[in-house]
This record gives structure tokens, sequence and C-alpha cells, in this order.
């Protein structure tokens, strides 16, 4: 596999394990205001991260790369209002699909097809997590003001149950 891809795809499994780090955060802001259902909804969020470190971990041992694990950084955000979190965990989806793509660029720089369609699942993902996350802001400003639309958001967002990646290596 070409160096500069490897290399790429072993420092996402860092970041993608900070991503998880940064949603354990975001669950613990909500759960110490009593928001169980928002704790939920970035609990199974923080295990989502998990496995997508995983696919890469795999894949490059698959591929008989080296993986080095790094130190994973401390959660760096801070939270005030209800809505910050949200806000947070939409940028950051931004910030990662941009990753992804430039692993992509690279992989494609390399013709390396094959990692081409491993990443194809992931920029499909990053579709869904952002548009996961722009909702839920739509949602928090539609109906979060009140006490009422929080009960029901908290509800729903209480609902949401961990499933495993659909990727298969
Ligand atoms: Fe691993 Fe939320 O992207």
């Amino acid at each position: 596999m070409d160096k500069k891809v490897s290399q790429l795809l072993n420092d996402q499994i860092n970041k993608e394990l900070y991503s998880a780090y940064l949603y354990l955060d975001m669950a613990n802001f909500y759960s110490a205001k009593g928001l169980d259902g928002f704790a939920n909804w970035y609990e199974i969020q923080a295990k989502e991260e998990q496995d997508h470190a995983m696919l890469m971990y795999r894949y490059l041992h698959n591929n008989n790369q080296t993986v080095t694990l790094e130190a994973v950084a401390k959660p760096d955000k801070t939270f005030a209002e209800l809505s910050d979190p949200l806000k947070a965990a939409y940028e950051h989806e931004q910030y990662v699909t941009s990753l992804i793509g430039a692993i992509y660029a690279a992989a494609q720089e390399a013709h390396d097809y094959r990692t081409i369609q491993f990443l194809d699942w992931f920029v499909k993902e990053q579709g869904e997590e952002e548009k996961n996350a722009s909702d839920l802001i739509t949602k928090m400003e539609l109906f979060g003001g009140d006490a009422k639309g929080l009960y029901m958001l908290n509800s729903e967002l209480g609902a949401r149950v961990y499933s495993a990646p659909s990727l298969v290596l």
C-alpha cells in the first residue's frame, strides 16, 4: 500500500477515537443536565466512532500494514448552552468529512482502488452523519425552547438504539 495512504488511515484511527471521546464528553454534559435522551444519542455516537476506528484498524491489518496507536487528545470543547454540543458536533462532522476526503484524494493519486472502495462507505456515512447533526440543530431550534418540546425531543433521542456498521471487511 502507498505509504501516504497508509499513514493517513493510521492517523484517522486516532481521529475517530478522538471523535468517540468528544461525543462521550457531549453525553457527559447532557447526563449532568438530566437529559438522558440526549446523552443516549451521544453515547451511541461515541460507539459508532469506535467502530469507525476499528474498521480502519482492521483494514490496515488486512493489508499487511503496521498500525501505530498514538495518544488520544482530551476533548477540548466547552459547552454552556444546551445547543452548544449540537453545533460543535455538526462542525466536527464537517471536519471529519474533509479528512476522509483527503484520504480519498491520496488513494486516487496512488491508484489505490481497494482503499477507494473501502472509503466509499465512509463517504456515504459522513453524508448521514452531517445530515443527522444538522437535523438535530433544526429540531432544537424549532422545539427545544419550550419545556414540553425539550421533553419530547429528549424522549425521541432516548429511543435511538445502537446498530453495528453495515460495512463488512
Ligand atoms: Fe467517524 Fe462521525 O465520523
